[in-house]
């Protein structure tokens, strides 16, 4: 057992410059130029300094937060002129971009995926870097975001040969494909920057629109070595990015009624605000990844051992900062003390450390505010009776926060309603099911859910209620996104449309036809079009 206090512990772990292995070393990256109508533009104005949540050790002990590189803080004129930009590429739908064939742009996302790939070495340590991510997730990020894009193009291939043929219907023949729908207005988040990013994005481009892309807060510089694929594997103006603070830029986007599709991944209250402001609200849609706060909820005839195990992943992985992330657990009373003593014995074998290290799990956390909010919430339970169950949860130095097991939560606590997004974990005991139940039908959330048991009749009675509350009820599985070609979506406040690699697809176009009543010379007309390949929708051409 080490004698020293366990924040001693904490703080030994950020390295000195010279402990850090030589591949994952990192040189600043300072940008200065942002992708506007197909060129890289030099940027003179203001920058954003970018500061690792990795601190290093200088030789006399102290420690810095190191600085990674800087990116433009352009304003509202930059954001204005990539609006004009993206607006031109689509050009009311007669561009160059939205009039291409799906095969044309399926060519174009390849290209783009191929000098992505060569990337993907700079992007992987840029991830770790920026948002604290470990080696291994982060490499998982890329790959899986890289299968999803492949995914998509299959999926697209898919949807076009089915709408390769006529329909005839009541003397009436006509040909149905999805088109796009404008100008889409992109925001990721800084969890999953990359990927959850990339997974509104790319659909949105391969289904014709035109994208104003602005990454996020904490995880803009992995982009840039994206930016020159963007810029070679794509017409002017259909890809074009916008940095500076959001609330500087972001209203007078919306407000000029020339945004057609709002995709974001983050706050509900930010998504509501944002679409306020649009003069239109009825020709904006929303494609949106909101607030959760996912349940576990752990049966008397739970097998403990899975229950424990999964639900270690499902609050912990990512140190909790996933949207999916299991964030109030509910246990039944009379195995509560069981599954708290096994639950706190895993947490203590969780490995903490920095982002390379090999099987490293809790890692530090990017945003500067989380460890003082976390410890707000974990004091407030306290206030209210709450204890901390696990050794050294909730002690925190700098940037690590050591995961902190609160138990009994109650609804007088802030855990038991915010949604904490970080290694705070807050457990409820329960003597009958209709508890979890009613937490969740009173929930502003409805994302999913996961219960934990073996007794069938309870899980198929709370299955039933749940699929309504919630988009995804998981049995004896963590909370998750993927597979990526299931459907993600919630409920309430958690989400508005549906993603999946073929959802996405469907979310970013709308369906469109051509159509005629069936006479001699209608049909004339039609054949000589297709057969002479006049049109690019009207066209029976199909993709292999
Ligand atoms: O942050 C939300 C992500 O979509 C979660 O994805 O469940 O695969 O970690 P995941």
């Amino acid at each position: 057992m080490n004698a020293q206090p366990f924040v001693e512990q904490l703080a030994k772990l950020f390295p000195r410059a010279e402990d850090i292995p030589e591949q994952f070393r990192i040189e600043p990256l300072h940008q200065r130029d942002y992708l506007v109508d197909g060129q890289m533009k030099t940027w003179n104005g203001k920058v954003h300094e970018v500061y690792s949540p990795v601190y290093i050790r200088s030789h006399d002990g102290t420690l810095h937060q190191q600085l990674i590189g800087s990116y433009p803080l352009t304003g509202e004129a930059e954001a204005m002129e990539a609006l004009e930009a993206a607006c031109a590429a689509y050009q009311n739908g007669r561009g160059l971009w939205p009039t291409m064939s799906v095969e044309e742009r399926i060519g174009c996302v390849e290209h783009f995926t191929r000098l992505m790939v060569a990337r993907k070495a700079e992007v992987v340590k840029l991830l770790m870097w920026e948002i604290g991510k470990s080696y291994a997730d982060s490499v998982k990020e890329f790959d899986r975001t890289v299968e999803y894009i492949y995914n998509t193009i299959d999926a697209l291939k898919e949807l076009d040969r089915n709408n390769s043929r006529f329909v005839i219907e009541q003397g009436i023949v006509g040909q149905i494909r999805r088109a796009p729908l404008g100008v889409v207005l992109c925001m990721g988040p800084f969890n999953y920057p990359l990927n959850e990013t990339f997974t509104t994005l790319l659909p949105a481009v391969i289904m014709g629109n035109a994208v104003l892309f602005k990454p996020p807060k904490f995880g803009t510089l992995l982009h840039y070595p994206l930016l020159e694929a963007f810029r070679q594997a794509f017409p002017p103006g259909v890809v074009n990015t916008i940095y500076g603070r959001g609330n500087a830029v972001v209203p007078a986007l919306m407000q000029s009624g020339k945004i057609n599709v709002l995709t974001l991944i983050g706050s509900s209250r930010v998504a509501d605000s944002l679409k306020k402001l649009h003069p239109k609200v009825n020709r904006l849609k929303a494609i949106l990844g909101l607030d959760a706060k996912n349940a576990g909820i752990v049966l008397e005839s739970a097998d403990l051992e899975a229950a424990v195990r999964e639900c270690i992943l499902g609050t912990l992985s990512f140190n909790g900062q996933r949207c999916t992330a299991i964030k109030i657990i509910f246990v039944h009373r009379k195995i509560a003390e069981r599954f708290l003593g096994r639950f706190s014995e895993e947490v203590s074998k969780l490995k903490v450390g920095m982002p390379w290290e090999t099987g490293v799990m809790l890692t530090p956390l990017p945003e500067p505010h989380k460890p003082a909010y976390l410890q707000e919430c974990i004091d407030d339970a306290l206030a209210h009776g709450a204890k901390i169950i696990n050794p050294n949860g909730g002690i925190h130095f700098k940037s690590l926060f050591y995961p902190a097991i609160v138990y009994p939560v109650t609804p007088a606590m802030k855990l038991y309603r915010e949604e904490q997004f970080g290694p705070v974990i807050p457990v409820i005991p329960f003597d009958d099911v209709e508890e979890p139940i009613h937490y969740l039908e009173e929930s502003d959330h409805g994302q999913q859910v996961s219960i934990f048991g073996t007794n069938t009749d309870q899980i198929a009675y709370l299955i039933d209620p749940l699929v309504n509350q919630v988009c995804r009820v998981n049995i004896n599985s963590q909370c998750q996104r993927g597979p990526d070609t299931f459907p993600f979506t919630g409920r309430k406040d958690s989400a508005e449309g549906t993603l999946s690699v073929s959802d996405a697809l469907r979310s970013f176009s709308i369906r469109s036809l051509v159509a005629t009543k069936l006479t001699e010379e209608n049909k004339a007309i039609v054949n000589k079009i297709v057969n002479e390949h006049k049109s690019k929708f009207l066209a029976t051409r199909f993709i292999l």
